[in-house]
């Protein structure tokens, strides 16, 4: 189980201060697959980052399995596996089952017991015919395979994954759910993602994230409800202005079907009609389209992360 109190993350520099997590009481539980979604800069890597040990929070708490990320880092270690996008930690010129046994060692485990391990996880993750195929060779879909392999190793009960379709092909896309699916059962498992058809299928509960707050929480049913009621419109293609372009759905006929929260549609057309939402449609209402406060930090010279907002 993962817990966070009031966790708060300052990004700062010289002459810039990024509040990336400003108060996140997260929780996951075993057994349950718990998504994380938010638009860019919400906070999502940070937060995973903070409990896979990888950075430290300026303020509050976080536990996995009742151990302090601050504190006990190794323990915490010991149970957790993370699969981020970054193919970084991955040696292109190793082999798949090279890149396991290095990662075995790293966690001391004995070469027969690693090599046992490592087989039965690209057997999982589809990749026993790649076992010895040089990982430069592999798809984006199947490093991101290998890179989940990796995160199970050394066994871990719980297992964070941020972004794991990201860029991948549809297919593997799909076989990475299903791997999602069969791990979460004795597992915790964390998920961020975008596609919201994905956090429909796989999600149990779900934290959404915006500017570094939690703005809601429940079970997929639950946000969809607290989107509360969300109708279309349809709108003849003409009278389309600027401001009613990011509710198009799509054209038909010549006309434009828009949809939304009835409070906005209604300003636009008066007759409009309720619909079932999708997860999709719930988000987007509860965090709006727009990628607000993000813009993206910039590559100094010195190697420091930076941002254009001074402080
Ligand atoms: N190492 C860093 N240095 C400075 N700012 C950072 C760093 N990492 C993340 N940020 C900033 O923190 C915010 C949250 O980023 P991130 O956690 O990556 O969001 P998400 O994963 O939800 O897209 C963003 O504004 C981002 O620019
Ligand atoms: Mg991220």
């Amino acid at each position: 189980m993962i817990e966070t109190n009031s966790l708060t993350k300052v990004f700062v520099g010289k002459k810039w201060k990024v509040e990336a997590l400003k108060g996140v009481d997260f929780k996951a539980e075993r057994g349950k697959v718990t998504a994380l979604v938010g638009p860019n800069g919400a906070g999502k890597t940070t937060l995973l980052k903070i409990i896979s040990t990888l950075i430290l929070p300026t303020s509050g708490s976080a536990y996995v399995d009742g151990y302090d990320v601050v504190s006990q880092p190794n323990e915490v270690r010991k149970r957790l596996g993370l699969v981020t996008v970054s193919d970084r930690l991955l040696y292109y010129r190793l082999s798949g089952v090279e890149n396991l046994l290095f990662y075995g060692a790293l966690y001391d485990m004995s070469i027969r017991e690693a090599k046992k391990r490592a087989y039965e996880l690209l057997d999982l993750v589809g990749l026993k015919e790649w076992a010895d195929e040089p990982t430069m060779h592999y798809s984006t879909g199947m490093l991101r395979r290998l890179a989940i392999a990796r995160s199970l190793m050394h066994d871990p009960d719980t297992i964070l994954l941020d972004e794991p379709t990201l860029g991948v092909d549809v297919a593997s896309a799909r076989k990475v759910r299903q791997l999602v699916r069969k791990l979460s059962s004795e597992r915790t498992i964390v998920l961020t993602s975008h596609f919201m058809h994905e956090i429909e299928e796989l999600a149990d509960f779900i934290f959404v994230l915006k500017s570094g707050k939690i703005v809601a929480k429940g079970s997929p049913e639950d946000i969809i409800k607290m989107a509360g009621m969300i109708v279309e419109a349809k709108l003849d293609s003409n009278s389309v202005t600027a401001l009613v372009e990011r509710f198009i759905t799509k054209y038909e006929n010549g006309y434009a079907v828009i949809r939304g929260p009835k409070s906005i549609v209604e300003q636009f057309s008066s007759d409009f009609y309720e619909i079932q939402p999708s997860l999709e449609d719930a988000y987007i209402a509860l965090v709006g389209e727009n990628e607000q406060d993000f813009r993206p930090y910039q590559f100094r010279r010195g190697g420091a992360w930076a941002r254009e907002r001074p402080v």
